[in-house]
């Protein structure tokens, strides 16, 4: 089927889904929405994050997409399974793939989990990695300096390491052998995080497991893209387009992206 796929984020961290959608369905047309004018969404209300999904949600809707992808952990915590049981067409979250993954991969049954003060305070993770492995110790922490770190587009360099080493030192050597990035946008932070945190802990970024999870459902649902034209991918974000577009390149490793400043005030 020849419809596009939406996937949407607070910003740009969706685009670290997007990257490995292009590397695991790379016939599928991807349309973006990145709410980065009103990113970060972690320290907001319940409510407003809800009211943001939905807005994000019905302009994908509008592009007639034929899966939704909530590529936001903050976003998927409060609004999933509401937004699965009123549409038509499979709803994908972030969460559950990456917990997935990690029971996968965990020898030690000791995971940590790190994302916005939003998904950590939901307990998703907890609740999710529970939901699979009971004897499971989940150790989390919100790390709410990253989030505009990324956005800011200073994801390298000595700054970003002086941040994550301040945030992260609560993890180093406490003896967990698995941690979840649990926030879209950690994984452009992901050299630095390993690097700081030493080999013994595996990263477990939930872009990678969601691709995986859309490349299955998409399959069973006879919904794969078998056209040969190779697809344009479309992106759009309430913020600066300039900003957004340079990460996005420098991310996707592209040369070009079509990016279209956009409101959502009337969704
Ligand atoms: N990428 C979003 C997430 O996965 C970031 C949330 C935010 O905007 O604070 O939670």
């Amino acid at each position: 089927m020849k419809q596009p796929i939406g996937i949407m984020d607070s910003g740009v961290g969706g685009l670290t889904v997007v990257k490995e959608v292009m590397r695991q369905l790379p016939n599928e047309q991807v349309i973006y929405i990145g709410d980065t004018a009103r990113c970060p969404y972690g320290p907001r209300t319940k409510d407003e994050v809800r009211a943001f999904t939905w807005q994000m949600t019905r302009f994908l809707l509008e592009q007639n997409v034929k899966m939704l992808v909530i590529a936001c952990n903050t976003a998927t915590a409060v609004t999933l399974s509401e937004i699965r049981s009123a549409l038509k067409i499979p709803v994908l979250g972030v969460i559950h793939p990456g917990a997935r993954a990690a029971i996968k991969t965990t020898q030690n049954n000791q995971i940590g989990v790190i994302g916005t003060e939003g998904t950590i305070r939901s307990e998703a993770y907890v609740k999710a990695l529970m939901s699979i492995n009971r004897h499971v110790h989940v150790k989390g922490l919100a790390c709410p300096k990253f989030v505009p770190l990324v956005e800011s587009g200073e994801f390298k360099g000595p700054f970003a390491e002086k941040i994550v080493e301040e945030s992260l030192s609560r993890f180093k050597g406490n003896g967990i052998d698995t941690l979840i990035l649990g926030c879209t946008h950690y994984p452009l932070l992901e050299e630095t995080i390993s690097r700081y945190l030493g080999p013994d802990v595996q990263i477990i970024s939930s872009g990678e497991e969601t691709a995986r999870e859309m490349s299955t459902i998409l399959y069973f649902q006879d919904l794969l893209n078998s056209s040969s034209e190779r697809p344009t991918h479309q992106f759009y974000t309430t913020g600066s387009s300039g900003l957004f577009s340079q990460i996005a390149c420098d991310w996707l490793d592209l040369s070009s992206i079509q990016v279209e400043s956009i409101s959502l005030r009337n969704y």
